[in-house]
């Protein structure tokens, strides 16, 4: 069964990763998609994905477009609305770390993190939210991080921002209910990705996955399948909730 047959997603930051599973799961389930990348290097991987995601049925198009940019996510929005006629679903996934010990931290470090993983979040929900209160559905999912949970030694700017995605969702979700339109966070644990890929082996390694009771680190692909629950009426009555996928990691 398709469960988002027709809808429009957006889908931020994937070129790569998380992103761009998260972009071909919706699309196996039926949906269209929009999606971003910042960067001219990532162009050739996202008419690659663009490619892939047609061949699935729906329509594909890629967008260059830094989700820390508020007018950038103004235009990505309406152009969508102008060329799809609606926007269902928004998947808040761009993010980036600048890991330091907070001495070392500089304010340029904090500033970037912030205006990538919390900023853009605003960007996009302010402008996603009027064609979905037209609609009167919607549903909205904010990548946050079992780190904005816990906090982490060294990643005080990630946990600053992933933290301020859940009391940014909770907000939201409870100003926005009665429109039906739904805002939920996903916490992901440890994820096998690019951002992750120097703390992937190793003695580090080895001792962080003894901390997770399923004893292995997550694939980009089953955090997909958590923003698919989140994005269909599979999770209809659900909102303002805070879904980890860590393997228990949070226990
Ligand atoms: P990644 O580094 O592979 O992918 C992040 C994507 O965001 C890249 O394609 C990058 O180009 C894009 N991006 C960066 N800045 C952007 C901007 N200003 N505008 C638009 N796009 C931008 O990382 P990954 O692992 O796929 O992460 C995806 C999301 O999941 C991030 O928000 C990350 O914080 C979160 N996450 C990842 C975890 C992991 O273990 N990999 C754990 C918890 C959360």
């Amino acid at each position: 069964m398709k469960l988002l047959a027709g809808k429009v997603s957006i889908v931020t930051g994937a070129a790569r990763g998380i992103g761009a599973a998260i972009a071909l799961k919706l699309a196996e389930h039926g949906s269209n998609i929009v999606f971003t990348y910042v960067s001219d290097s990532s162009a050739e991987k996202a008419a690659a994905l663009a490619s892939q995601i047609e061949a699935l049925g729906v329509k594909a198009k890629a967008v260059k477009s830094n989700a820390a940019i508020f007018t950038d996510c103004e235009s990505l929005v309406n152009d969508t609305l102008k060329e799809f006629g609606a926007i269902d679903v928004c998947v808040n996934n761009a993010g980036i770390s600048k890991d330091n010990l907070l001495l070392r931290m500089t304010e340029e470090q904090w500033d970037d993190v912030m205006d990538v993983n919390l900023k853009s979040i605003f960007n996009m929900t302010k402008q996603v939210i009027r064609p979905m209160m037209k609609a009167k559905a919607g549903s909205i999912i904010n990548m946050s991080s079992i780190i904005g949970i816990r906090g982490n030694a060294g990643q005080s700017s990630y946990a600053a921002s992933k933290a301020g995605i859940i009391g940014f969702t909770k907000s939201i979700a409870a100003e926005l209910g009665s429109r039906n339109i739904r805002c939920n966070a996903i916490a992901p644990g440890f994820i096998e990705t690019d951002m992750t890929h120097y703390l992937q082996d190793g003695e580090g390694a080895a001792q962080f996955l003894q901390k997770i009771p399923l004893g292995r680190f997550g694939k980009a692909e089953e955090i997909a399948d958590a923003t698919l629950f989140l994005a269909s009426n599979m999770s209809a009555y659900i909102t303002g909730q805070v879904l980890s996928a860590c393997g228990g990691l949070n226990i």
